[in-house]
């Protein structure tokens, strides 16, 4: 097997050889003065099995495109078997089409993957269908989500407490907080729209769904005196996150912890959840300056 590394993701990739003792290569890729982007590999790889380690943000659309590039380079000099490990899996938010006429993003992503040789991907807490982690179908491409959480928490209990009390931010995140803790404590945020009031789910202005805000977060668990922990998948305009810390905290808790796999930090998020937060940790599945946590032995396992 031999490891191949996109420009996004090269000190992941490294560690993920270095764990399993073989051979990687950092791919030489640039862009031509038009943008355009440029592959070539440098590697005898004919009948070997190749793996691509590429993650998709930032700058998921020549992310993208170089991680197909590398799949389709490969495929043309003689692999025998391509696997992809894309830690974040960009489009995997654009997994249902919410209004009609909507490009079903995800699934014509997994299909030009397909048409360049990618037999089985490896993700990390994917945000499609909010699957469990385990094996499942990408559209026929043979996948496996793992998840981070057990990791964080882990990460969070060397570093920071023992006695956490672990919550979601929302709904969305119910399955990966399960996986960690055995139970599904989750926040209930509403989101309004800012054109009539109502709640999103009454409301018929049929504007884009990102414009709804967030104006109230519920919750029936007690944080006084607790050193919460809010595990979620995606830490992307940092609004979701920013709300539940803020809940929290007016509810008395000793310590509030935010950890999140994906670290996006759109705008000055990142700034501004360090401030209200005791302690904040997300993976390198994206590189940021607070990625403590490496996903590399949860990518290990599954290539072993
Ligand atoms: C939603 O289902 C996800 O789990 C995240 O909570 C969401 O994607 C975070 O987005 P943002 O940081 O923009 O609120």
């Amino acid at each position: 097997m031999l490891i191949l590394n996109g420009s996004k993701s090269q000190s992941l990739g490294e560690k993920i050889a270095v764990d399993l003792g073989i051979k990687f290569e950092n791919v030489s890729t640039r862009r031509f003065p038009d943008g355009e982007t440029y592959v070539r590999i440098d590697t005898d790889v004919k009948a070997r099995d190749a793996v691509i380690v590429q993650t998709m943000f930032p700058d998921q659309n020549d992310s993208l495109m170089e991680f197909l590039l590398i799949a389709d380079t490969l495929k043309n000099m003689g692999v025998s078997k391509i696997t992809g490990v894309v830690p974040y899996l960009a489009y995997s938010r654009q997994d249902r089409k919410f209004q009609s006429g909507e490009a079903l993003s995800i699934k014509t992503v997994t299909e030009l993957m397909k048409a360049v040789g990618i037999k089985e991907l490896i993700t990390i807490d994917t945000h499609y269908q909010h699957v469990e982690p385990g094996e499942f179908h990408l559209f026929n491409i043979p996948c496996v989500n793992v998840s981070a959480g057990p990791l964080l928490l882990a990460h969070i209990r060397e570093r920071v407490a023992n006695d956490l009390m672990t919550i979601g931010p929302d709904l969305g995140s119910s399955s990966m907080i399960k996986y960690a803790t055995g139970e599904e404590k989750i926040l209930k945020k509403e989101k309004r729209c800012p054109i009539c009031g109502k709640p999103a789910e009454e409301c018929k202005c049929r504007i884009k769904k990102k414009k709804y805000e967030i104006t109230e977060v519920e919750s029936e668990l007690d944080f006084n005196g607790k050193n919460v922990v809010i595990l979620d998948d995606i830490i992307a305009s940092g609004g979701t996150m920013i709300k539940a810390v803020k809940k929290v905290k007016s509810e008395g808790a000793k310590k509030v912890m935010a950890a999140a796999t994906h670290g996006l930090f759109m705008k000055d998020s990142l700034i501004k959840l360090k401030e209200i937060t005791d302690y904040l940790v997300v993976t390198d599945s994206i590189f940021t300056p607070i990625s403590n946590v490496s996903v590399a032995p949860l990518i290990v396992d599954v290539l072993k």
